[in-house]
C-alpha cells in the first residue's frame, strides 16, 4: 500500500483522497496553511491521518518563522496551532497532536532545537501511529477465523492513518497468517469512503471486497454470513461512548441485534478521558456535500438537507474496543482507564 502521509526532506507529501479511486496523485508542500486546508477539505481524513498532518504541519510552520526570537516563534506557533483545530472538531487525534507539538515547542531553549525537535516530534507521531496500528492487528487478527465475513464503514484503513489503518488492520496481519477474510464494505455516504477508499486499498492488497449501499445492511445481517463487524473511531470518550462516522450507530445496533460482535479498533491517541460525551462537537457540514451528486441537486431547492458527518454509539453495543495496549471489555470506565 502506498504511504498516506510522510516527512520528505522538510516537506510533507500526503495522498490527495478527494481524487481516489480514480487518480493516485500526491499533494507535496511546504506549506502550514496548506496543509490546514487539506485537513478542511478532506484531501486527507480519517482521525490518526488528521493528526500526523496537523504535526507535520506545525513542523513546517517552525521551520517557516526560525529566524526571529523564539518568543516570537512561540506566539506565531501558538496561532498556527489554534489553526489546526479549528479545521476539523470531532477527531481528538488532532488536538491530542497539535498539543504534543505545542508542549515540545514550549520546551525548546533556542531556535535551533525548537526546529529540530518538533521535526522529530512530529516524525514520533506518525511512527508511533504506524506501529500503534501494527499491535491493532496482531491483537484483532486473533478476533478472526479463515473464511469470516467482516463488515466495516468509511475508511478506517490505512488511508485514514500513516499506515495499516485501524479497522483494516486485523484484516492485513489476518492475511499475513494465511486467514483469508472477506470485506463487505458500507459506501458511506455522502463522502463515499468505503466505497471509493476501503474498497481502492482492500483491492491493491488483495482482499476480497464487496461495497454496499448503506440502507443494506439490516437485509445482510439477515441473508449472508456476517461474522464480525470492525470499525474505526474519531473519539471514545471514558465510559465507553464511540463518536465515528455517520451511519456506525445504526449499523451497531443492527450488529446487536443479529448477535454480531462489534469491534471499534482505535490506538489511545483516539481516547479522550478528558471530556463527556455531551461536551462532544458533532461535525456539522455543509448540507451541499450531502445534497449534491455529481453536480446534480438530488432534492427540490429549498428543502433542507441535513448533514450530520458523525454519530454516537452507545457503550452497550459495543463489544470490545482494541487499542494497541490491549482489548476493553465493559465495563469501559474500569478498562478504558486502565489501558490508557
Ligand atoms: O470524515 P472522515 O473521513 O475523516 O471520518 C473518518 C472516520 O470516521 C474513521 O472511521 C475514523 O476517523 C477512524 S480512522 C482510523
Amino acid at each position: 500500500l502506498p504511504k498516506t502521509i510522510e516527512w520528505v526532506n522538510g516537506r510533507v507529501r500526503m495522498i490527495n483522497q478527494l481524487l481516489l479511486p480514480y487518480k493516485l496523485e500526491y499533494i507535496e508542500t511546504d506549506d502550514p496553511f496548506r496543509v490546514a486546508e487539506a485537513i478542511k477539505r478532506m484531501e486527507i481524513r480519517g482521525a490518526p491521518a488528521i493528526g500526523v498532518a496537523a504535526a507535520f504541519g506545525m513542523a513546517l510552520a517552525a521551520l517557516k518563522v526560525q529566524e526571529r526570537s523564539l518568543k516570537e516563534t512561540l506566539n506565531v506557533l501558538e496561532r498556527t496551532a489554534e489553526m489546526f483545530k479549528e479545521t476539523r472538531p470531532t477527531a481528538v487525534n488532532l488536538f491530542w497532536a497539535v498539543n504534543r507539538m505545542m508542549a515540545v515547542a514550549r520546551s525548546a531553549t533556542s531556535l535551533e532545537e525548537l526546529v529540530k525537535s518538533m521535526i522529530s516530534e512530529a516524525e514520533k507521531i506518525a511512527l508511533e501511529d504506524e506501529k500503534a496500528n501494527r499491535r491493532i492487528g496482531e491483537l484483532g487478527s486473533r478476533l478472526l477465523s479463515d473464511g469470516d465475513t467482516v463488515v466495516t464503514i468509511c475508511n478506517a484503513g490505512s488511508l485514514a492513518t500513516t499506515y495499516y489503518g485501524t479497522a483494516t488492520a486485523p484484516i492485513y496481519v489476518a492475511k499475513e497468517k494465511r486467514i483469508n477474510v472477506r470485506v463487505i464494505a458500507m459506501e458511506t455516504r455522502p463522502y463515499l469512503q468505503g466505497s471509493r477508499l476501503t474498497a481502492f486499498e482492500l483491492k491493491l492488497a488483495g482482499i476480497p471486497v464487496s461495497v454496499i449501499t448503506d440502507n443494506q445492511i439490516g437485509v445482510i445481517m439477515e441473508k449472508e454470513k456476517v461474522d464480525i463487524v470492525f470499525v474505526g473511531a474519531d473519539r471514545v470518550v471514558g465510559d465507553g461512548h464511540v463518536i465515528n462516522k455517520i451511519g456506525t450507530y445504526p449499523l451497531a445496533l443492527v450488529a446487536k441485534e443479529h448477535g454480531v460482535p462489534f469491534y471499534v479498533a482505535a490506538p489511545t491517541s483516539t481516547i479522550d478521558l478528558e471530556h463527556d460525551i455531551e461536551q462532544i462537537v458533532i461535525e456539522r457540514r455543509p448540507s451541499s456535500e450531502a445534497a449534491e451528486l455529481f453536480g446534480r441537486r438530488l432534492c427540490p431547492e429549498g428543502v433542507d438537507y441535513i448533514y450530520y458527518a458523525f454519530d454516537i454509539t452507545p457503550p452497550r453495543l459495543v463489544t470490545g474496543i482494541i487499542t494497541e495496549r490491549g482489548i476493553a471489555y465493559p465495563p469501559y470506565p474500569k478498562s478504558l482507564k486502565e489501558l490508557v
